[in-house]
């Protein structure tokens, strides 16, 4: 690989490989940080709130073209120092509400460190992009001791997911450049996206609240027996 070469002859192979590793590390450990969040989650509340979790590191033809878009010398040290999204987590969920509690319960944990947030469910981009940003950093324990490590982490509906993974391939297909009226389709899609959105969440309320009245209705016949 061309631009993995390119750090080689620039760094000792051992630094990559170290830096690697801690990024491997983190994306393990936040992995399965939210897998217990979720199992726990489920335990008390009886439901679960994430439909799946992706995770990725990514490529260093990404990493360099990336650093380059910036402007920054191509350094391992400046990859730490500047892209934020080598480790890059993406959680699904069913609802709106539930984007807030996942965002709190990583928060909350005490070796989570939250960086940056970029809430594009309350302020979409201007194609109708919507998604919930969090950049954290928790600590990877290695022999020479704690290292901090950055992850950015994405929170987005089913029906976001299924909107921006769309919106993804036509960018790339266009180069950016999409004729207008797909913009326009395509920004028309994310307001149905949105009111989708809306009704799953108002249904899903009015079959909690059917459910907890059934609840109590036993409850009461149980009482009168
Ligand atoms: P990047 O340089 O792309 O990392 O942007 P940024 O540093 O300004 O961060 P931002 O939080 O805006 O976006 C980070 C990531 O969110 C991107 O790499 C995409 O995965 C996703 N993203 C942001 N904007 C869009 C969008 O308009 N469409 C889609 N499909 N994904 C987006
Ligand atoms: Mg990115």
């Amino acid at each position: 690989m061309e631009e993995l070469s390119f750090f080689r002859q620039n760094e000792p192979v051992d630094e990559w490989k170290s830096t690697m590793f801690l990024y491997n590390s983190a994306m393990k450990q936040i992995k399965t940080k939210i897998e217990i969040l979720k199992d726990e989650f489920v335990e008390i509340h009886h439901y679960n709130p994430i439909e799946h979790v992706a995770a990725r590191i990514k490529t260093p033809e990404s990493i360099v073209r990336k650093l380059k878009r910036a402007g920054r010398e191509v350094t391992i040290e400046n990859m730490k120092k500047y892209l934020s999204d080598i480790v890059g987590v993406r959680i699904i969920c069913s609802f709106t509400s539930d984007i807030y509690m996942i965002a709190d319960m990583i928060s909350n944990q005490a070796d989570v460190t939250v960086i940056a947030i970029k809430n594009y469910i309350e302020q979409p981009k201007p194609n109708g992009y919507k998604s919930y940003h969090m950049v954290i950093s928790i600590p990877i324990f290695v022999l020479d001791g704690p290292v901090d490590v950055k992850v950015e982490i994405q929170i987005r509906t089913i029906a976001m997911d299924f909107w921006a993974s769309l919106e993804h391939k036509i960018y790339y297909k266009f180069d950016g450049e999409a004729p207008a009226y797909i913009s326009r389709e395509l920004k028309a899609c994310a307001d149905m996206v949105n009111r989708l959105d809306k009704k799953m969440l108002l249904l899903n309320q009015a079959v909690k609240e059917l459910e907890q009245e059934m609840k109590e209705r036993e409850q009461k016949e149980e009482k009168k027996e």
